[in-house]
């Protein structure tokens, strides 16, 4: 049994939780380059978190220009063992109205310009995605949620798309029909990404909007979208608070902790 340490990646607005003590922004250096911001580590009820505001402070690179490696990297090397990531998501069914958080369990990669390993040339690892997130760190994620007062959907596919644009209506219909729940422009290759470090990983997905699928929904609205996300935040801030409170002290180690020792490695000499 060891001590959790939950690495939080979030808008920027995430890190200015009061309850946040010995708090520190820490310079990490990655061989990936940069991460998004320093992380700001702290402790909350007495776990330990780290902060990294996942498009810096200010907000200021867009999906496709994040440096997900360095992120993720640089979560693991402050001594992170659990990724939480909180973000904005468009939502593609009726029942998910804005204002809603979906703790999702799997997701579509539909992005196409990331660099999305740690691994290769020289060294090429397959890590099993088929349950891409960690149901244990999902379920306490849900019940905090459902604690901060936000209404709390569990289960439910997230399809990344590359962005920085919104989708097309034809798109929109598409993802629908693949079975996709929510869409978002972060999630890939971050999932990815964290099961490669062997962090376990759960998404907390805020509805914003109704994407464009719906006949009587115009396009996607940046001001209402930045509305919705303004009133999220006071929850997500909450949502980490209460996870805070709700984690045992001690942590168990969990399967995806060792999960590369089973990935299918092809070191150098084995190949062709
Ligand atoms: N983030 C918030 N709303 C979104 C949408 N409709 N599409 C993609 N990313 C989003």
């Amino acid at each position: 049994m060891g001590e959790w340490c939950i690495g939080v990646l979030g808008g920027s607005g995430l890190y200015a939780i009061d309850a946040l003590e010995d708090a520190r922004w820490r310079t990490v250096d990655t061989p990936w380059g940069a991460p998004s911001d320093q992380p700001l580590t702290g402790t909350i009820a007495g776990i330990r978190f780290a902060f990294l505001p996942r498009h810096g402070r200010g907000h200021r690179a867009a999906p496709s220009q994040l440096n997900y490696r360095a992120n993720i990297d640089a979560l693991k090397r402050v001594g992170c063992t659990d990724l939480i990531a909180l973000s904005a998501v468009g939502s593609l069914r009726e029942e998910l109205p804005p204002g809603r958080f979906v703790v999702v369990d799997q997701f579509i990669d539909n992005t196409r310009a990331r660099p999305n390993s740690f691994f290769g040339p020289g060294l090429v690892a397959h890590a099993s995605m088929a349950d891409p997130v960690c149901p244990r760190l999902a379920a306490f994620a849900a019940a905090a949620a459902g604690r901060a007062g936000a209404p709390v959907t569990e289960g439910g596919t997230y399809v990344a798309i590359e962005g920085p644009q919104f989708g097309t209506r034809a798109e929109s219909h598409m993802y629908r029909g693949w079975g996709a729940d929510v869409i978002g422009m972060t999630a890939m290759p971050e999932a990815k990404l964290a099961r490669e470090a062997e962090l376990p990983y759960a998404l907390v997905a805020m509805v914003t909007d109704y994407d464009c699928w719906r006949s009587d929904e115009a396009h996607v609205d940046v001001a209402e979208v930045m509305r919705v996300m303004h009133g999220n935040a006071g929850l997500a801030r909450q949502t980490v608070v209460e996870l805070a409170r709700l984690l045992p002290p001690n942590r168990d180690p969990s399967p995806i902790d060792t999960c590369l020792d089973v990935a299918l490695v092809t070191a150098p000499e084995a190949r062709d």
